[in-house]
Formats: C-alpha cells, sequence, structure tokens
C-alpha cells in the first residue's frame, strides 16, 4: 500500500477507534458479552498495524502515531485483551463469579482506551512531526486526568487530586494564553537578523547558531544587485487593474500587467542584461516583480519587505539581471502573492539561448473568474479550446507553465514528443514519449518538443482545456500512466554524496495557532510562517534537502533563487533533473540538493499560495547577509 494510502487509512481508523471504545463501554453497561469488545479491539490492533507500516516509510509519518497516540489507546486496550482472556481461561464456577459487568473485564479499563481513542483525534488534529512535549504533555496529561477521575468513582476527589487538576487547568491557561501571544506576526520582523548577531524578531536557537562569524561584515541585500551598464532590453511593466475579455466573451475583473493576462511576455537573450521598470497604476494594492525561478540577484528577487519594500500606488521600481540561463521561466507580483498572482499578475520570461528551428508556442494555465484557463502565445485567455495552425513537418516547442495554485494534468497526443526541458533547464538526452500523461506542479514548467506530423492535428490537453495545432479533428487526449519525471530524467554526471549541511521539511496540515487565530495551516516542521526555522547556509555549501508530506494536499516547493538537482524521490534514485518547483505529493520523500552559489535572504514556500498564506512559508538565509527591510504587521510588506 502507499504511504498516501497508509495515512488516509490511518485517518480513518483514528475516527472509528475514536467511535468504537466509547459504543463498547457503552455496550458493557448495557449487559452486553464480550463480542461488543471485539470491534474495538481489533479496530485498535489495525491502527497498530498501519501505524507500525508508515514507519517503514519513515520516522516522519509514524513518530507522533508510535510515541503517543497509538499507546494512548493501544495499552488500555491490552489489558482489557488480558482480562477477556483471564476470565475465559477461568474454571466455570470463578467464571461466575467474576466481578463486574459482562466478561469481566472491569469497565474503568474500557473507559480509559476511550478517553485514548478520542486522544487519536485531538494527535491527529494538532500533533506532528516532530512532536513538542508540550503538546505530548498536555494529551498525556488530559487522558491521564480523564482516567484518575473514573477510577474514583462519583466520590469527591482528594486535596491531592484537586491541587493537580488546578495546576494542570492553570498551565494549560497559561501556555495558550503565551502560544496566542507568541504566535502573533510581530509589528516589525527582520529576516536578516541573523546576520546581525542579534536575536530574531523570533527565531529559533540553531538559526542564531550559524549566524555570522565573529567580525565578518555584514552584506546587505539591497546591494546585491547587478552592477551598472547599459541593459540591452528594456521593459516597462505597468500594474493596473483592467477588465478581461475570455475567448468566451465572459469579462472578468482583473489585476494585471499592461492590461493583459498574461502580463506581457518579455524575452531576451543568454548574455543580456535585462532592465525591467515596474510602475505601479493600482489604485490600493501594492506590487513587487519576483522572478520565479532565475537566478537573479538577491536585491532583484523581487521579494517585499526581503529584498525591497513594496512598491505603493504610484511608485516604481527598476530590476536588472543578466539573462545567464536559457528557458521558460514567469514573474509575478510578491506581496500578497496568493491574491495578487491569482488575479492576474504574472506574466513568462522566456530567454533563449541562441537560434532555434522550432516554431514557439507559450501556454499558460491559469484560473480566472473561478474557472481553469488557458492563454496561448498571449491571445485572451480560453476556457476551452484554442486553435493554431500549424506546417506538416515543422518543429515545435510548447512552453508551458502553470501559474495557478493547483497542478495540471497534461496530455499531449497525436504525435511523439519529448520533454524537453522543466522549470526551464534543458534534459539532455530526453526520450520520446506517447500517451503518457504529464503532471506539471503549481508554479512549475514544461517544455514539449515535437514535429508535427505528415496529416492531422496535434492536441494539448489539460482537463477541458486544449490547444489543437494543426487541421483535422482535435485527437482523443493520451489515458496513459503518469509519467514519472524524476525516472525519465536521463542519468547525468553522479550525483553528490557528501553535503555540508542537511535540512528537513515535514510538511503537514495542523490546527495551530497562526498569527494569534487557530487555524488549520500548512506547517513545516510542525511550524509556521514566521516561526519556521530557516536554515543558515554559508556561500559555497551544498545542502541536502529532504522533504517528506504527511499531508494531504500537494505542495508545489520553491526555493527562491536556486535551482535543486533531484537526488531521489520515495527512495528512488532520480535521473539528472534540476527543478525550481519540485511537487511533493501526499505521503512523498524528496531528497534534492541545492547549492549556496547566491548570496541572499531567500523566500522559500510552497507554491500553492494559498498555502503559502496559510502559513508554509520560510527563508533560507545566508551567513553575514543582512537585509534592511522589514516584513510583520507595520512593515507595510507580506513576503508570503
Ligand atoms: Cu513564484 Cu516566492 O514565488
Ligand atoms: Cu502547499
Amino acid at each position: 500500500m502507499s504511504t498516501a494510502a497508509l495515512l488516509l487509512l490511518d485517518d480513518v481508523l483514528v475516527a472509528a477507534v475514536a467511535v468504537a471504545w466509547p459504543v463498547a463501554a457503552y455496550a458493557l453497561r448495557r449487559g452486553g458479552r464480550w463480542w461488543a469488545l471485539a470491534p474495538a479491539l481489533v479496530l485498535t490492533a489495525a491502527r497498530v498495524g498501519v501505524a507500525v507500516a508508515l514507519a517503514g516509510s519513515g520516522w516522519w509519518f509514524a513518530a507522533d502515531r508510535l510515541l503517543l497516540a497509538v499507546p494512548l489507546v493501544s495499552l488500555p486496550a491490552l489489558v482489557v485483551l488480558y482480562q477477556l482472556v483471564r476470565q475465559a481461561a477461568a474454571p466455570g464456577l470463578l467464571r461466575q463469579a467474576a466481578p463486574g459487568p459482562g466478561p469481566g473485564v472491569d469497565p474503568r479499563v474500557v473507559l480509559l482506551a476511550a478517553y485514548g481513542g478520542l486522544a487519536g483525534v485531538l494527535v491527529a488534529l494538532v500533533v506532528t512531526h516532530p512532536v513538542r512535549p508540550v503538546h505530548a504533555g498536555l494529551v498525556v496529561a488530559l487522558v491521564a486526568g480523564a482516567g484518575a477521575l473514573t477510577w474514583r468513582g462519583p466520590r469527591r476527589p482528594g486535596k491531592a487530586g484537586t491541587a493537580a487538576g488546578v495546576a494542570l487547568l492553570c498551565f494549560a491557561l497559561v501556555w495558550a494564553v503565551a502560544a496566542v501571544s507568541a504566535s502573533r506576526v510581530p509589528e516589525r520582523l527582520n529576516l536578516g537578523a541573523h546576520a546581525m548577531a542579534q536575536p530574531l524578531t523570533r527565531g529559533r536557537p540553531t538559526v542564531l547558531a550559524a549566524g555570522r562569524a565573529a567580525g565578518a561584515p555584514v552584506r546587505q541585500v539591497s546591494t546585491l544587485r547587478e552592477p551598472p551598464g547599459a541593459p540591452d532590453r528594456r521593459f516597462t511593466l505597468t500594474a493596473r487593474e483592467a477588465t478581461i475579455t475570455l475567448a468566451s466573451g465572459r469579462r472578468v475583473p482583473a489585476w494585471t500587467f499592461d492590461g493583459t493576462v498574461p502580463g506581457p511576455t518579455l524575452r531576451a537573450e543568454v548574455g543580456e542584461l535585462v532592465e525591467v521598470r515596474l510602475v505601479n497604476r493600482m489604485p490600493e494594492l501594492a506590487v513587487t516583480l519576483h522572478w520565479h525561478g532565475y537566478p537573479v540577484r538577491a536585491g532583484d528577487d523581487g521579494v517585499a519587505g526581503v529584498t525591497q519594500d513594496a512598491v505603493r500606488p504610484g511608485g516604481e521600481f527598476v530590476y536588472r539581471f543578466r539573462a545567464t540561463q536559457p528557458g521558460t521561466f514567469w514573474y509575478h507580483s510578491h506581496d500578497l502573492s496568493d491574491p495578487a498572482v491569482r488575479m492576474g499578475l504574472f506574466g513568462l520570461l522566456v530567454v533563449s539561448g541562441g537560434a532555434s528551428e522550432a516554431v514557439e508556442h507559450t501556454v499558460v494555465l491559469h484560473e480566472l473568474g473561478g474557472a481553469p484557463v488557458l492563454a496561448v502565445d498571449g491571445s485572451a485567455p480560453a476556457e476551452g479550446v484554442v486553435r493554431q495552425a500549424a506546417e506538416p513537418g515543422s518543429r515545435v516547442r510548447l512552453r508551458v507553465a502553470v501559474t495557478a495554485n493547483t497542478p495540471a494534468l497534461l496530455g499531449l497526443s497525436g504525435v511523439p514528443y519529448r520533454l524537453a526541458a522543466v522549470d526551464g533547464r534543458e534534459l539532455t538526452r530526453p526520450g520520446q514519449l506517447r500517451g503518457e500523461r504529464l503532471r506539471l506542479a503549481a508554479g512549475g514548467r514544461y517544455d514539449l518538443v515535437f514535429t508535427m506530423p505528415p496529416a492531422g492535428a496535434v492536441a494539448l490537453s489539460a482537463g477541458n482545456r486544449l490547444l489543437v495545432l494543426g487541421d483535422g479533428p482535435a485527437p482523443a487526449p493520451p489515458a496513459g500512466a503518469l509519467l514519472d519525471i524524476t525516472a525519465y530524467a536521463p542519468a547525468g554526471p553522479p550525483p553528490p554524496r557528501r553535503f555540508d549541511r542537511e535540512v528537513t521539511w515535514v510538511l503537514d496540515r495542523r490546527l495551530t495557532l497562526l498569527d494569534g487565530l487557530p487555524r488549520p495551516a500548512h506547517t513545516v516542521n510542525g511550524r509556521v510562517w514566521p516561526d519556521i526555522e530557516a536554515p543558515v547556509v554559508r556561500e559555497g555549501e551544498l545542502i541536502k534537502i529532504t522533504v517528506a508530506n504527511r499531508g494531504r494536499d500537494t505542495h508545489p516547493m520553491h526555493p527562491h533563487g536556486h535551482e535543486v538537482l533531484v537526488l531521489s524521490r520515495n527512495g528512488r534514485p532520480a535521473g539528472h533533473l534540476r527543478m525550481d518547483t519540485f511537487d511533493v505529493a501526499p505521503g512523498e520523500v524528496w531528497e534534492v540538493a541545492l547549492r549556496a552559489d547566491n548570496p541572499g535572504v531567500w523566500m522559500s514556500h510552497c507554491h500553492d499560495l494559498s498555502h503559502a498564506a496559510l502559513g508554509m512559508t520560510f527563508h533560507l538565509a545566508y551567513e553575514g547577509v543582512g537585509t534592511p527591510f522589514d516584513a510583520g504587521r507595520s512593515s507595510g510588506n507580506h513576503p508570503e
């Protein structure tokens, strides 16, 4: 069974166990026989089995279960089982003399199991990996407290019992108040504080430990910018409101660059110096330009509150970067990114690395006005079919990008093709595909290359959206297996084995405090923005990142300013695959390597931007690099 299926089964068992024990307790009271306990015992055994199986997929998936939730219910369950067996083995006379109702089982132990089963629900809602001692302590104390009350029966508790109960309640109350206030995003939050040899407004000790070599000068991200020089390409992008007319004629309000969604495609050649002037004509919204996946220098990364202050209405900002990397990339605003990108503040960046004989089309998959749309070559976004002429025998390159918050399931039919590039990085010698379906992460890009057949059409499908190239009826979308791109990528130079630092991101969804409010947040290592521990790296280091997804959502992880080399997916070594947005599906474990070759303070987050807004945002810091910009409540910047 896959890890995702085990996680799902475990959720079902948590609920079933929580119901089964109270039901058993009730049945016993009404004079039920031993088999009234059977469902609860069987379900508990199943829960133990699933937790053990999950441990086989990785300790991240099982620790909270095996150390906390499962013992709380399975230990009393074992006692119940023991009492049942003892009773069954006893001689007839004794059996009749057994104390208590029904099958000689102490009903208080059954109630204890019921508390344990209910605690399992609590654990499933709030505890993740790593298990925090305070969470574990509170859950155990709750079960123990309820158990103690049950044991004593209706008698009034003694002095010691009352004192313990009051102490526990007081502790829980103080802890809750402290936790609420600690979770509030501070007025000012400086993500470069590690470099200033001063505590982060809220930081974890290990962050500080790696802070700054004594006496080393601090560089500010605002100085880490492209050196002056005459630009080879100049663009101006103006953020403004507009009403977009979809191909169907439907009109949707949008936030745009230059009045279109997507914004204009910016094209450059490798080696060129690109200058982009951002002008903000939005009535109220602050904007920035972030170059998604592009290795710009830190000062041009366009993250409000980290690499610059958000550009207010009426303001301007000039970005410059050297086009060093050919490929398909995109840009988008990075202040309140979720609404900004959803409403249309994005466009493509295409860098070509020399002459290409292929006819190119850009295909952007987004969601506008609640409907999935496809925008081809900057024409009106369409909810359905888009047709383009294509010469039989011509070479075609489709540059496909998902700018929506959810991945797209792609299919190319009518011709064999190659997945030539992933996230703008060319694959060497990619194999031929035909009939497979491709999953493209939110924020990710694929380049598909093929030769038009001598007759008939070729179709790219994404759900109901269709791009048809050439004449004739569209071929049916492929129904083949989902391609594992990590296995498809051909082998390259041997992957690194030694790393300077290793970090683990365990992704989950838990009920937790986000900015002072209990929310079903998306967590990394049990924490949410701005409390997720930021790795602090030294320039030149090679970092190994292990990402395990315990939740039920897919998380396209996106570290800014760097590409990652995929090492393995679910334990299977990957081909030579470099990405900037890698989609970690539920139950998956990815290992990637990141070369710290671009000093700065870099955001890192899930590119389902609604998840980023719900906590899944953190950063990667370099030793000795600070920022003069602040995030936080009163800063006017919203880097998430
Ligand atoms: Cu497209 Cu911070 O990302
Ligand atoms: Cu996510």
